[in-house]
């Protein structure tokens, strides 16, 4: 089969990473989670103590900075420097400021010619907020899975549940999700988009498995 790139988009808690990580096991390509690398900026910002808003100084800091994403068992592991950041990039601690360092254009430059260059060589299932708009233009599939923010907020919580990691109420995690939408949305560069040729998938009564078989079946297409 030939290789081809797979983009999927969307809002926070919308399914994108487990689905794009499936779909990439099926078809045996790489797996790339963008969020994380947004993340783990965030993480080292706070490591360094910097304060999210010292735009100058943490552009400066991601230059230092090495990043790899390294393709694991459950998923993908994050090192930052040499250092496993695979769990305390979700932290809410993190989630609170991801999204503001996420929209200084130093950082997405950076990060995008890294994501850009991910791609290069094709077979490649990358999920984000401007991957079909900005990263891969040229997917050959796209795809724009969206939910409504109640069922979005309700998959994370029990996500959180699940491995002990719930620190927020419901309607706190609804509050939080809405705000990240917000700030993806109407940031000035690259704001969270469906790009003109993605498909549209509102997962909120889909299953997981659902998905993924709806997008493997715009594969075959490709095949
Ligand atoms: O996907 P995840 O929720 O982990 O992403 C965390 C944050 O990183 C998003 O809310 C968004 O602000 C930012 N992000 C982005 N562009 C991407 C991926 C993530 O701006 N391609």
């Amino acid at each position: 089969m030939d290789k081809f790139n797979i983009a999927i988009d969307g809002p926070a808690g919308a399914g994108k990473s487990t689905i794009a990580r499936l779909v990439a096991g099926a078809l045996g390509f790489i797996y790339v989670d963008t969020g994380a690398m947004y993340r783990a900026v965030t993480w080292k910002v706070q490591q360094e103590g910097l304060l999210p808003d010292q735009e100058t100084e943490v552009a400066a800091l991601a230059e230092r900075m090495q990043i790899e994403l390294v393709p694991g068992e459950e998923g993908q592991q994050v090192y930052v420097d040499g250092v496993d950041v695979t769990k305390a990039i979700r932290t809410t601690a993190i989630t609170d400021h991801v999204s503001q360092i996420a929209s200084y254009g130093a950082i997405r430059q950076l990060l995008v010619a890294l994501q850009k260059q991910m791609a290069i060589s094709k077979g490649v299932v990358m999920d984000g907020r401007d991957i079909g708009t900005h990263v891969m233009p040229d997917a050959e599939i796209k795809v724009f899975l969206t939910a409504s923010v109640k069922e979005r907020a309700e998959r994370r919580f029990k996500e959180m549940q699940n491995n002990g990691t719930c620190t927020l109420t419901l309607s706190e995690l609804e509050q939080d999700i809405a705000r990240r939408d917000q700030l993806d949305q109407n940031r000035e560069i690259s704001p969270l988009r469906r790009a003109h040729d993605a498909v549209l998938m509102d997962s909120t009564s889909m299953t997981i498995e659902e998905v993924v078989d709806e997008i493997l079946g715009l594969c075959k297409n490709k095949v």
